[in-house]
């Protein structure tokens, strides 16, 4: 009987081991390809958040050095990038209709603006660019975050 029990707990302890280590949605799809492996918040917070507050710093005011270009150039172009990764999450059935993917683009494509714009090294075109970046933040989290949504300041 205590053999059992201790089988038993055994049998528990492994399963639960298991289903944390091995997320079932990375067999259950085909991974020869983007899949989604943790939801679109942490997605945000993990990535968007980070790597905004970063680019966040560089534009409070009018870079002098290398660097500093260079920091913003990075920032943009990291989450510019990190916009891919919405194009696939499946946490909310918002995320697959075409308004999700339209504010996708119109988020990627706003982001890759700042980072284009540090080329000609005009701070106020940037500076434009970047408003016009954390609007579009903004705008999905408006429409898709009902009363309460995430208000990104610039
Ligand atoms: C296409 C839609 C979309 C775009 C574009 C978008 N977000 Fe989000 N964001 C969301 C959704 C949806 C949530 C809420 C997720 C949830 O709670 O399930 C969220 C939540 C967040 C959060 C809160 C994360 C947490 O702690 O839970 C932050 C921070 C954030 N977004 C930052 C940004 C920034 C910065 C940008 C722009 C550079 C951005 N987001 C662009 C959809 C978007």
């Amino acid at each position: 009987m205590k053999m059992k029990i201790v089988a038993c707990i055994g049998a528990t302890i492994a399963v639960t081991i298991l289903s944390f280590s091995t997320p079932d949605r990375l067999f259950a799809q085909d991974s020869r390809g983007p899949i989604p492996l943790v939801e679109t918040h942490e997605v945000m917070e993990l990535f968007f958040e980070h790597e905004f507050e970063t680019l966040k710093a560089f534009m409070q005011k009018e870079p002098t050095k290398r660097s500093e270009w260079k920091g913003i150039f990075n920032g943009a172009n990291e989450l510019a990038e990190a916009h891919n990764l919405l194009f696939f999450r499946d946490d909310e059935e918002y995320m697959e209709t075409d308004e999700w993917i339209t504010l996708t683009v119109a988020g990627r494509d706003s982001t890759l603006a700042v980072a284009t714009s540090v080329k000609a090294r005009d701070f106020s075109v940037i500076k434009s660019k970047y408003s016009a970046m954390v609007k579009s933040c903004n705008a999905c989290h408006e429409e898709f975050q009902g009363d309460e949504p995430e208000v990104i300041e610039e």
